[in-house]
């Protein structure tokens, strides 16, 4: 655990913010796709830490992008500069060393550019990013992917920015363009629904498909259980595993969604 400083606090753009805290003791260990969870001060039930993931890191400060939906991000937006905030980290297992052999192709909704930014940011080589939202404000970092030469493909519900649909459907017209041309390997962050379409494309086109989980969170260390999930095991069977601790990255043919429970139940 460390108490960090603010750094810098500052809107990104609507609804989104980054902040920046100094973190010697955390930062430098810092893998892509893992998170650290994080204590909000002025929160009432202030043992309650919020996870969030890593978007920058270098040796002395990490960077969170952060969207305010609820109690404890909405104080979060409250933090300002010189203020100590209460920090655990870094957790979670953090995304496999990609495969240089394979073009990668990362997918995200909304904050889920977090992780993948520094992902991409330490990557060997360049690929391809689908980006989604609703509208054109939840489209995030477009501009810094880019700044690394990366090809950004987006997508929009409404159409105001990129194609109108789903990221998914961006991805489809790039897998049936490019296909056979050269194996891919998928990195995706976003919600659940998305995850799971881009787990049922990576198990289709025979690509490994690597998925950051977003659950709601305790302890952040395993000792709660609050954000278990069921997860095939090499052998078949399936068992509960804990997101912040075995995860949040999970192989897109080892998870069981819900509805996947539900139906093996009946
Ligand atoms: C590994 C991990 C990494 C994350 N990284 C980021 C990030 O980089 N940027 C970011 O903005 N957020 C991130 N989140 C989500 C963030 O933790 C939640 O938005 C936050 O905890 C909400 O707290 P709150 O008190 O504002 O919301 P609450 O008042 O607790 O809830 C408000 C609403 O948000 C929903 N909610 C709460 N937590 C989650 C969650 N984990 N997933 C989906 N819905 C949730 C609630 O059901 C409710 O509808 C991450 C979550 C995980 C598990
Ligand atoms: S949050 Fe407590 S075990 Fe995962």
């Amino acid at each position: 655990m460390a108490v960090s400083l603010v750094r810098s606090h500052s809107e990104k753009q609507a609804g989104y913010r980054e902040l920046v805290l100094e973190a010697p003791t955390i930062a430098p260990l810092v893998r892509p796709g893992q998170f650290v969870h994080l204590r909000i001060p002025r929160l009432e039930h202030r043992l309650l830490r919020r996870p969030f993931s890593i978007f920058m890191a270098d040796q002395d400060t990490l960077t969170i992008l952060y969207k305010s939906v609820g109690t404890g991000t909405q104080l979060l937006t409250q933090v300002e500069q010189g203020e100590a905030v209460s920090l655990l980290g870094p957790l979670g297992n953090g995304f496999p060393e990609p495969n240089n052999d394979h073009i990668p192709l990362l997918i995200a909704g909304g904050y889920g550019v977090a992780p993948l930014y520094l992902l991409a940011s330490r990557m060997a080589r360049t690929g391809v990013l689908f980006v989604g939202g609703r509208t054109r404000t939840d489209i995030l970092c477009d501009d810094e992917f880019e700044a690394l030469g990366w090809d950004v493909q987006i997508a929009t519900e409404d159409g105001s920015r990129g194609i109108q649909g789903l990221v998914t459907s961006a991805l489809d017209a790039w897998a049936a363009n490019n296909a056979g041309a050269e194996p891919a390997e998928l990195f995706a962050c976003g919600p659940d629904g998305m995850l799971r379409a881009v787990g049922e494309r990576a198990i289709t086109h025979n690509w490994k498909g690597w998925l950051s989980l977003d659950k709601h969170m305790g302890c952040g260390m395993g000792a709660c259980l609050a954000c278990v999930q069921r997860i095939r095991q090499p052998d078949g069977s399936i068992e509960w595993e804990r997101v912040c601790k075995d995860g949040p990255i999970f192989e897109a043919r080892e998870i069981v969604w819900e509805q996947e429970n539900e139906d093996n139940h009946e």
